[in-house]
């Protein structure tokens, strides 16, 4: 007897977190999400965070359903989401979608959802990709695109290493690009110090509206500032070089955050254990010599998104140091023996000894216990499809197309 069950068309992916070190906050276009200014991000080794999504067109379905993180989700209320959906649809010819096949998308991260940790980048770049896969679009520029409309950062999640998001005019034209491979600066690592991993209380997308409303200094970062810093920055980059990219890298941030002072009323991601840390890697930085590091360059930059978590960027050598410092200004405190600071992801087994200087550096700002803990990681690349089978071992979805238990 012939199988009455109608087919299941399924894709699984997974889609990388990207950190900017050039900032994009403010939109030309709140609808097109055009932002203000070009921006450049790093992209995350998934192995360490991603977003892992599942998607499943089929006859069977009686409605598009979406289940984030374990929980079903209402998609009618995400504007954003459905635009997505339906511009992808315009890229199909007739029937390549069939009336009355729906969707179903099961979608989690393996970190912190909305704790200014980039979930939504990796999220929609994820979505996007998984549904033009299961229409054979393969096109990273054309998905970068499309991801852009769910959430601006997310158009960069579409490369590995280093990546620039081109403000563009319009919607064809604002996209990204990649500047170098993820093998191109092997060297580079990442730690994400994890100060909080509760949800933020002001959105990216409202925060940045209101900078633009009200902020002067906004116009002015994004006319004068950015455009040469975003020059530089690339040229850092080209030529791999630390110092002008670590440089760069706070100071952008730096002015992001000032800009979020300067709205009114004023918006405020980070917090005081968050200055600790800046306060930290300038101490670090302005003793690098003494730690072997070549001519007072700079060991380690920090750069903050829309929460109060520290991502640095460092060279593999300057690990052990900076992890050593982070351990004996963070580490919480215990009765007896020594405690460390809980590292996930990339192990370091050198353990460093702290010289004077850098151990009263550590001292000047001591917070036992103010960090979590620490991410490990260093740049991935883009996007990867896992499987196109349902219930297979990584798809998210059990042989029916609902989520696994
Ligand atoms: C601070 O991409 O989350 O992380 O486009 O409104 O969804 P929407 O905003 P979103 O903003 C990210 C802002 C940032 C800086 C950056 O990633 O460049």
């Amino acid at each position: 007897m012939a199988n009455k069950t109608p087919a299941i068309r399924t894709v699984t992916v997974r889609a990388p977190v990207n950190i900017a070190v050039i900032k994009y906050w403010g939109k030309s276009d709140e609808k097109l999400i055009i932002p203000l200014n070009d921006s450049i991000s790093g992209t995350l080794d998934m192995e360490q965070m991603c977003a892992t999504t599942s998607v499943a067109l089929s006859a069977q379905f009686t409605s598009n359903r979406m289940w984030l993180n374990g929980e079903e989700v209402d998609m009618t209320a995400n504007a954003r989401l459905l635009r997505c959906i339906e511009e992808v649809k315009t890229m199909l010819s007739p029937g390549e979608w069939p009336s009355g096949h729906h969707l179903n998308i099961v979608s989690v991260n393996n970190f912190p959802t909305a704790a200014g940790l980039a979930s939504s980048a990796a999220g929609y770049a994820a979505l996007m990709y998984a549904l033009c896969q299961l229409f054979g679009i393969d096109d990273a520029a054309r998905i970068s695109t499309l991801a852009r409309l769910g959430s601006g950062s997310a158009c960069r999640s579409l490369y590995g290493g280093f990546v620039q998001w081109v403000a563009g005019a319009d919607h064809a034209t604002s996209t990204a690009r990649q500047l170098l491979g993820e093998a191109g600066w092997p060297s580079m690592r990442v730690l994400v110090l994890v100060v909080s991993d509760h949800r933020k209380d002001t959105s990216s997308t409202a925060g940045m509206a209101l900078t633009v409303q009200t902020s002067p200094l906004m116009a002015h970062r994004a006319a004068a500032v950015v455009p040469g810093r975003v020059r530089e920055m690339a040229a850092a980059i080209a030529s791999r070089d630390f110092d002008a990219f670590a440089r760069l890298t706070m100071a952008d941030s730096n002015q992001f955050h000032a800009v979020c002072a300067d709205t009114y009323p004023p918006i405020r991601y980070m917090n005081d254990v968050s200055w600790s840390v800046v306060s930290l890697v300038h101490r670090l930085n302005s003793s690098s010599n003494s730690s072997g590091s070549k001519g007072g360059a700079a060991l380690v930059a920090y750069t903050f998104d829309a929460g109060p978590n520290a991502c640095l960027y460092l060279l593999e050598e300057a690990v052990p140091t900076v992890l050593a410092a982070l351990n004996a200004a963070y580490a919480p405190k215990k009765e007896k023996g020594e405690t460390q600071l809980e590292v996930k992801g990339i192990q370091y087994q050198q353990k460093v000894k702290l010289n004077k200087e850098m151990a009263d550096h550590a001292a000047a700002v001591v917070r036992p216990g103010a960090l979590k803990y620490v991410i490990s990681t260093k740049l991935g690349p883009g996007p990867q499809v896992l499987t196109r089978t349902l219930g297979d071992e990584v798809s998210l979805m059990a042989a029916n197309g609902l989520p696994k238990l």
